[in-house]
């Protein structure tokens, strides 16, 4: 298959009008505080079993269109042996793989960061073939304060996205392009519709620089939220500023908008998504959810480490998927939390 029409079909296979994304990429130190917030070590063997709970849940399919993993993920097995994205292919859940290799510091642009990974990129691509992954992810991620971004940081980063998403087409993989403004810090929301659509404007200048076409890439941005220490703004506010700065900057080539939750509550992100659907008008691209935290967290609470709770864990995951499915529609309602959380017979 060319390379164009591999993408063709990878874009086909993820975008549709009711279902999302599940990232279950976290790093071994972001994992490991996952891990310790249920009392469970982080040893190659949980992350396997843990994992491979969530890909085995039966029905996910319904409400998933992808998964991002973990590097060592492509290479792990469930329990009757199966490679874990040959698992997701079975649920009808196209599996990625996130090659950013985490931030430091950016020279020069105090409290900016940037993130590693480029350097042997097309050789990762290549050699993660086999294991079957048919998109890729790389986060940056913006701290606002009063001096940050800076005009290097702004620049800097939306370069390494570019440079990325332009490797991953050449090598046949749709590129999520996620640049995360984060939610750290008592900023208000206007500060962060500011920075995040100087952060977007940024970023598809050097897309279009960089040759990217839109109609094979994924974005995945933060919504537009007041900061963790700023009172907490309702749905219906964070819906109008994140539509606002989305139609600003983000061209209609974009087939879909996947949302990262960044640290939102679980129902939060879910009312969120509602809001933003339901107001969403003639808005030209799919919105829908790239969630990490916010589908996971009842999932992993329930398992708390203990073969047992499988099951349970699987249904927590089933629902938060299923009401984000519901959200993306603009037909989640805040009492469908009372629902049971259950597992198709
Ligand atoms: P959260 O939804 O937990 O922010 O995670 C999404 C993600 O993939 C961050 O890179």
């Amino acid at each position: 298959m060319s390379t164009h029409a591999a993408l063709e079909q990878t874009i086909a296979q993820m975008v549709d009008e009711t279902r999302g994304i599940l990232a279950a990429d976290e790093s071994l130190p972001t994992i490991e505080k996952r891990f310790a917030a249920i009392g469970v070590e982080n040893t190659e063997e949980n992350r396997r079993f843990y994992r491979s709970l969530l890909l085995t849940t039966p029905g996910l399919g319904k409400y998933l269109s992808g998964v991002i993993l973990f590097e060592e993920t492509l290479f792990q097995t469930d329990d009757e042996g199966r490679p874990l994205p040959e698992v997701a292919w079975s649920q009808h859940i196209v599996p990625g793989v996130k090659v950013d290799k985490g931030k430091g510091p950016l020279t020069n642009a105090p409290g900016d960061l940037i993130t590693r990974g480029l350097d042997d990129l097309t050789e990762r691509l290549q050699r993660f073939r086999a294991a079957g992954p048919a998109f890729a992810k790389w986060r940056e991620v913006y701290p606002i304060t009063p001096r940050n971004p800076t005009r290097l940081g702004l620049h800097a980063n939306a370069e390494v996205l570019a440079r990325y998403a332009a490797v991953c087409q050449e090598q046949g993989y749709v590129p999520i392009v996620e640049p995360e403004v984060l939610m750290d810090g008592d900023h208000d929301i206007d500060r962060c519709a500011e920075v995040t659509e100087h952060v977007l404007h940024s970023v598809f200048h050097a897309l279009h620089l960089h040759g990217v076409e839109l109609e094979y890439m994924l974005l995945k941005p933060n919504m537009v939220l007041p900061g963790k220490d700023c009172r907490r703004a309702p749905p219906e506010e964070v819906a109008e500023a994140t539509l606002r700065v989305l139609k600003r900057t983000v061209p209609a080539a974009v087939p879909s908008i996947n949302f990262l939750s960044g640290g939102q509550g679980p129902e939060e992100a879910t009312a969120n998504l509602n809001a933003i659907n339901q107001l969403r008008g003639n808005a030209p691209w799919q919105l829908s959810i790239s969630y990490g935290r916010a589908l996971q967290q009842p999932a992993l609470q329930a398992w708390a480490g203990k073969p047992e709770n499988r099951r349970q864990a699987q249904a927590e995951l089933l629902k938060r998927a299923r009401l984000n499915s519901l959200a993306r529609q603009g037909r989640y309602r805040p009492e469908m939390e009372d629902e049971p959380a259950v597992l198709p017979e």
